[in-house]
């Protein structure tokens, strides 16, 4: 059991707390990355703290884009009287965990949190350099998000299945390791088109890789059958992005198929991530799920590793 600290041991009340959000969404008080964070503003406000927000949106690789700015959040979190700092990744020193970037961050407040899971897994400033400077502690999300991730390695139902998808490329790199706690690996959503590139060696009896339709947008209906087949053996089940492109309507097939056999499984199911979310929220399927994570590969590196970058540096 990781044991974070915790919001609650920090001295808060008067001082001025570094809070890092995940704000890599759209600007809706409704999202789950706000929703979940609410606890720790209502928190910070009751002890009397000056919250400043840090967070970043998109990648504008260190370019000040005026599309992802922070700006458009600052009347969400008026009501906790926060203040919302622009996007931190318009600084290249964000990314590449710059000391100086680092140090300029730290003078704006006495003590730091994070509440940013979902982007737990980069090397940034805002998520290792800070906790380095500053007195620190886990938000009250995160430290459930941890709890409730273990479980899935932590004597779980067997089979444990995982499903993997979604475009971005990164999240193959995760498979070699989720082997070692996974009994079955289901690749689908665009990573099968990128398994021709032959850095990624993922053969492997445990892992069955989607075919795609000739458009690549979604998979073939034989394949859908064979992934459900999978969930309906399964015991635990983590569910890590869409089959296809389900923005478009008519690429919609293999996600919706394999996101509903998911929820109407019997298995400890799991799902995480901004698409999956937006998915599970089309076909209204939130409650069907035992935990739904705010993290995406955040999610998946923590399974893989049991670890991440921003839970060693709280723990320093
Ligand atoms: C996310 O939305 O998954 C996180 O904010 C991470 O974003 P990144 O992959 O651009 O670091």
């Amino acid at each position: 059991m990781i044991n974070l600290p915790k919001v609650t041991d920090l001295e808060v009340g008067g001082k001025k707390v570094l809070l890092r959000l995940d704000l890599d969404i759209d600007p809706d008080p409704d999202e789950l990355r706000i929703k979940t964070s609410e606890e720790t503003l209502n928190y910070l406000k009751e002890k009397g703290a000056a919250i400043i927000i840090l967070a970043h949106r998109g990648r504008p690789e260190g370019k000040i884009d005026e599309s992802l700015s922070l700006k458009s959040f600052q009347p969400i979190f008026t009501k906790w009287e926060a203040k919302v700092e622009e996007n931190l990744r318009f600084d290249s020193g964000e990314e590449t965990n710059d000391p100086e970037f680092t140090r300029r961050l730290a003078e704006k407040g006495d003590v730091y949190i994070n509440e940013a899971f979902g982007n737990s897994h980069r090397q940034h400033a805002s998520i290792v350099g800070l906790p380095k400077l500053l007195p620190h502690a886990a938000g009250f999300r995160f430290v459930e998000e941890v709890n409730n991730l273990s479980k899935v390695f932590d004597n779980p139902k067997r089979p444990v299945l995982f499903i993997v998808g979604g475009s971005k490329k990164d999240k193959l790199d995760y498979i070699e390791n989720l082997k070692f706690i996974a009994d079955k690996i289901l690749v689908g959503g665009r990573l099968p088109d990128y398994l021709q590139d032959t850095r990624y060696s993922i053969l492997d009896t445990k892992i069955i890789v989607a075919n795609l339709l000739p458009d690549k947008e979604d998979m073939t209906i034989n394949s859908i059958e064979k992934f459900e087949e999978e969930i309906g053996k399964a015991g635990t089940i983590v569910l890590a992005g869409p089959m296809g492109k389900y923005e478009d309507k008519g690429h919609r097939q293999g996600t919706e198929r394999i996101f509903k056999a998911v929820a109407n499984s019997n298995a400890f199911k799991i799902t995480g991530g901004g698409d999956s979310l937006s998915v599970i929220s089309i076909y209204n399927l939130k409650n069907k799920f035992d935990w739904v994570s705010v993290g995406g590969g955040a999610m998946l590196e923590f399974l893989a590793k049991r670890t991440l970058p921003g839970i060693e540096a709280l723990l320093c």
